[in-house]
C-alpha cells in the first residue's frame, strides 16, 4: 500500500496555519488568487515576482523563503487562465505543488479548494495534492527522502461541514489510483502472473471473494486464448475471479482486465529499439482493477463487482505461438494468430466469455489495448467503445466528473471483413491498410461478450507516460481508477 499524506480540512485564515509550506494560486498574467495577497505581503512583495519562468501557467510552481512567518516558505503555483478554470486545473496546481514539496516540507497548507466555491474544488485539490506526492520506492536499496505528512485545505465555510465526507472519499479515490501506480511500478521479473494472484490474496480485503485458476483449471475451462499468450513464457498464465458483494446490490457488473504482465511481442517481436520498458505497464488494466477493488468496501458502492484479471507474459520462445496457429477459445471461436503482438485481445477474450456468462448488466473491459488509439486521439486520452449508448454515455460522464479525458471511438462494421481468416472463424488483426487498429480491436473483443452491454476501454496512452507532470506520475499513472469509481458510485 502506498504511504500517502493525510488531508484535513480547515476554515482558518491563513495567517493561523503553522505549516513548513503555504501554497497560494496565481492565475496566468500574474492574477493572485485568494490568500496570495496576504502570503506575498508577509513575505515583503507587494505583487507577485515576475519571473521567466512563473507566470502563472499550469503547474508552475515557485518557492518564496518567509522568514519570521508562521509558513517555512511560500509556494506560489500557477493555475492559468482565470476565465478557464475547472476543477481539473485545480486538481493539477496541488499536483505540481506537492511533486515539489514532497521530499522537503511535513506539512503544508493550501488556500486552492477557495478559487472555486464547489464540492468538485475540493476534491480535485485533495485528490491532485495525494496524486503529486506518490512515489514508487520499493525497488530502492534506500527510499528516496519523502517528508510529507500532512496537507490542510482551507476550504469556503459554506462548504465546511460537507468538505469532511468530500475529502475523505477523494482520499479513497487517489489510493485506489496509486495502488495502480505500485502494480505498474512493479518490475516484471517480480511480478508475473502468478505473482499478482498472490498480491491479491493478501491485499485485498476480507470481504472480496477471490478465485485463481492456474494453467490446469484454465485447460480444463478451455481458455485457449490466455494458455496460447502465455506459452512461450516460462511463467504460466493465472486467471483472478473476484467478486464485490454489498448487501443490497442495485446493479451487477464485470470489469475485465488485460493483465500482461510483460508483452515482448512474442514471435512477432517488437523491435528492440522501441522503449519495450513501457511494456512491464501492459497489465495497467488489472491494475487499475485492483485498485478499485482496493476501495470498493471502504466507500460502500451500491454495485456488485465482478472482475475477471487475465494474466500472462508474452515472451518469444520455442514454446511460443507461432504466426498463423489456430487458438480455440472457451467460447468455441476459433482465431488464427496472425500477429503474436495482438495479444491482449486473445488474453481478453476468455476474460469477457466468462464474465458473459456470469450474466452480469454490463461489462466493460480495461486494457493497454492498442498503439493505435494514441495515434487516433492523443496519449492523455482513454479511448471508448461500446454497444450500448447508455453505457457509454455513462463512462464518458464518469471521466468527465474525474477529470480523466475520455472520448468514443466507432466500432466501424465495414472493419469486420478485415477480421475474417482463411482457415478459422476469426484472425487476431484486420488487414493493416485500412487503418483504425483501435477500432479493430474494439471489434475482435465485441465478438466475445454475447450480446451483453458492453464497453472497451483502450487505456494504451494515458496509463503511462514518459514524464511526470502535475498529479500523473512517470510510468504508470493509475488512470483509469477515479472513472470506474466514478462510475460504480453514481450507479442506480
Ligand atoms: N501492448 C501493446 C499495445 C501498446 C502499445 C500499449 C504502446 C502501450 C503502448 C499491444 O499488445 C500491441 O502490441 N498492440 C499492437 C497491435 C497490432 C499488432 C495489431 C500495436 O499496437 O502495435
Ligand atoms: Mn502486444
Ligand atoms: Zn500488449
Amino acid at each position: 500500500m502506498p504511504t500517502l499524506p493525510h488531508v484535513h480540512v480547515t476554515t482558518d485564515a491563513v495567517t493561523e496555519l503553522a505549516v513548513d509550506a503555504l501554497v497560494v494560486p496565481v492565475f496566468r498574467g500574474a492574477i493572485e488568487g485568494p490568500g496570495t495577497d496576504t502570503a506575498l505581503r508577509a513575505v515583503g512583495l507587494e505583487e507577485v515576482p515576475r519571473q521567466a519562468d512563473f507566470r502563472g501557467k499550469p503547474g508552475e510552481v515557485l518557492h518564496l523563503a518567509a522568514p519570521g512567518q508562521p509558513w517555512g516558505r511560500v509556494t506560489l503555483v500557477g493555475l492559468g487562465r482565470l476565465d478557464e478554470l475547472d476543477p481539473a486545473m485545480i486538481r493539477r496546481a496541488a499536483g505540481a505543488a506537492t511533486r515539489s514539496l514532497a521530499g522537503t516540507a511535513t506539512t503544508i497548507a493550501t488556500t486552492l479548494p477557495l478559487v472555486e466555491t464547489s464540492i468538485a474544488s475540493i476534491r480535485a485539490a485533495a485528490e491532485g495534492a495525494l496524486l503529486g506526492a506518490y512515489r514508487f520506492d520499493e525497488a530502492r536499496s534506500e527510499a528516496r527522502p519523502y517528508a510529507l505528512t500532512d496537507v490542510t485545505l482551507v476550504v469556503p465555510s459554506s462548504l465546511s461541514e460537507r468538505a469532511s465526507t468530500a475529502v475523505t472519499r477523494a482520499s479513497l479515490h487517489a489510493r485506489a489510483q496509486c495502488v495502480a501506480r505500485d502494480l505498474v511500478a512493479m518490475p516484471p521479473n517480480r511480478l508475473g502472473p502468478e505473482e499478482v494472484a498472490n498480491y491479491v490474496r493478501d491485499h485485498l480485503d476480507g470481504s472480496i471473494e477471490v478465485e485463481v485458476w492456474d494453467e490446469d483449471r484454465l485447460r480444463e475451462e478451455r481458455c485457449g486464448g490466455l494458455l496460447s499468450v502465455a506459452a512461450g513464457s516460462a511463467r504460466p498464465p493465472r486467471l483472478v475471479r473476484l467478486r464485490y458483494r454489498p448487501a443490497e446490490p442495485v446493479a451487477s457488473v464485470s470489469l475485465v482486465g488485460k493483465g500482461i504482465t510483460f508483452d515482448s511481442g512474442g514471435i512477432s517481436l517488437k523491435r528492440p529499439s522501441t522503449l519495450m520498458d513501457a511494456m512491464k505497464g501492459d497489465m495497467g488494466g488489472v491494475a487499475a482493477i485492483l485498485g478499485v477493488f482496493s476501495v470498493l468496501t471502504e466507500l460502500q458502492v451500491p454495485v456488485e463487482v465482478h472482475a475477471e484479471l487475465c494474466l500472462a507474459e508474452n515472451m518469444a520462445s520455442g514454446s511460443a505461438t507461432r504466426p498463423s496457429d489456430v487458438v480455440t477459445f472457451r467460447d468455441g471461436t476459433t482465431v488464427e494468430v496472425m500477429n503474436t503482438d495482438a495479444e491482449g485481445r486473445l488474453v481478453l477474450a476468455d476474460g469477457l466469455v466468462l464474465a458473459a456468462e456470469s450474466e452480469v448488466d454490463a461489462i466493460v473491459d480495461l486494457a493497454t489495448l492498442t498503439g493505435a488509439v494514441s495515434g487516433a486521439i492523443g496519449a492523455h486520452a482513454v479511448g471508448v467503445f461500446s454497444n450500448d449508448d447508455d453505457l457509454l454515455r455513462q463512462l464518458l460522464t464518469a471521466g468527465e466528473d474525474a477529470g480523466e479525458p475520455s472520448w468514443h471511438l466507432p466500432l466501424w462494421e465495414e472493419l469486420r471483413e478485415g477480421l475474417e481468416s482463411d482457415v478459422a472463424d476469426l484472425r487476431n488483426i484486420g488487414d493493416q491498410g485500412r487503418g483504425a487498429g483501435a477500432s479493430v480491436g474494439g471489434l475482435f473483443l465485441r465478438h466475445f461478450v454475447d450480446g451483453t452491454p458492453w464497453a472497451h476501454l483502450d487505456i494504451a496512452g494515458p496509463a503511462w507516460r514518459d514524464k511526470d507532470r502535475d498529479h500523473l506520475s512517470r510510468h504508470g499513472t493509475g488512470v483509469p481508477v477515479r472513472t470506474v469509481l466514478h462510475w460504480l458510485e453514481q450507479a442506480d
